[in-house]
């Protein structure tokens, strides 16, 4: 059994995932703006699941969150850094509102919250940081300037940061999904104010997401399967895919990646001092 503190438990992956996780018989802290949306976890699981009211935007709720855990269970185990949403604009499209809480919850706060369970982590000399991370992030697209790159931001910090914490016995997993069926697209997307002369890219990807709004390929409940059972893997990966369609356009990209970085390597690679200069 493990103590497991896992954001955004409200709704989509991150209930999906507290809901497995107790039903494995972990421990679950459950991280949310609103209580009320986990009040029926915590009276199902009397003792084994427990509510935090949580903002990622709240720069004092990463500790607080992690003392009330620490409170309630005596340890923690495994953070989930789950919560987190989208916005749809164009890059020129973006406020400096929309740009700031953007970042706040999908790069800043799963950074101080990365940053307040790694002495726990490391005073126990075990401990695994899970994050929900977005195919955007590595292949994006028109209409994901900010949402992507919050998410990759996130990426490289947890690139360095599992480097930096593999020697104290801690272990850093990134999952990286494509389109799964939860309120990403719906209630939690936020919009950008719309100029015209973008509507044939973001307009046209805004039409793609409303579309597939409902229909979304991958299964939340069948992906907090496969994140939990990292938790029993010796090694489990840097990175996890799920889903079809990340797989898919992973592939894509990295193939373009190597076609180009081929293409122009005698280039690239002649800006080098000469041998012994
Ligand atoms: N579904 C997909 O297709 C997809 C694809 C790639 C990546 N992801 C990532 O998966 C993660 C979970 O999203 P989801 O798909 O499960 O969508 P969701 O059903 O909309 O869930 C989003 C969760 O994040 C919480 N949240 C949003 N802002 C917050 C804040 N400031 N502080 C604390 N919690 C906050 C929401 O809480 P409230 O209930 O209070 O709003 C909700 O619990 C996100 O990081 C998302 O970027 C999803």
């Amino acid at each position: 059994m493990k103590t497991i503190l896992i954001t955004g438990a409200s709704t989509g992956f991150g209930r999906a995932l507290a809901t497995e996780a107790l039903n494995r018989g972990h421990q679950v802290a459950l991280a949310v703006r609103n209580p009320e949306s986990v009040a029926d976890l915590v009276a199902q699981y009397p003792g084994k699941a427990f509510a935090i009211e949580f903002d990622l935007t709240k720069p004092a709720d990463a500790e607080l969150a992690v003392k009330e855990t620490l409170e309630q269970f005596g340890r923690l185990d495994v953070l989930i850094n789950n919560a987190g949403y989208g916005l749809l604009a164009a890059l020129e499209e973006s406020t400096d509102e929309q740009l700031a809480r953007n970042l706040e919850t999908n790069f800043t706060g799963p950074f101080r919250l990365i940053r307040a369970v790694l002495p726990v982590m490391r005073a126990q000399h075990s401990g695994h940081v899970i994050t929900m991370s977005a195919i955007a992030a590595y292949a994006n697209h028109p209409g994901f300037a900010v949402y992507g790159g919050a998410k990759a931001a996130l990426d490289a910090t947890c690139d360095a940061a599992s480097q930096e914490a593999a020697p104290l016995g801690i272990k850093f997993t990134q999952v990286i999904p494509g389109p799964f069926r939860t309120d990403f697209i719906g209630r939690s997307l936020d919009h950008g104010a719309r100029i015209p002369d973008y509507e044939g890219t973001v307009g046209k990807f805004g039409g793609f997401l409303s579309k597939m709004d409902g229909k979304q390929p991958g299964d939340p409940a069948k992906a907090a399967s496969a994140i939990l059972d990292l938790l029993d893997a010796e090694k489990p990966p840097s990175r996890l895919l799920i889903g079809g369609y990340a797989h898919t356009i992973f592939a894509k990209k990295l193939a373009s990646m190597e076609a180009e970085m081929n293409a122009w390597k005698e280039k690239g690679q002649s800006t080098d001092f000469s041998a012994g200069a």
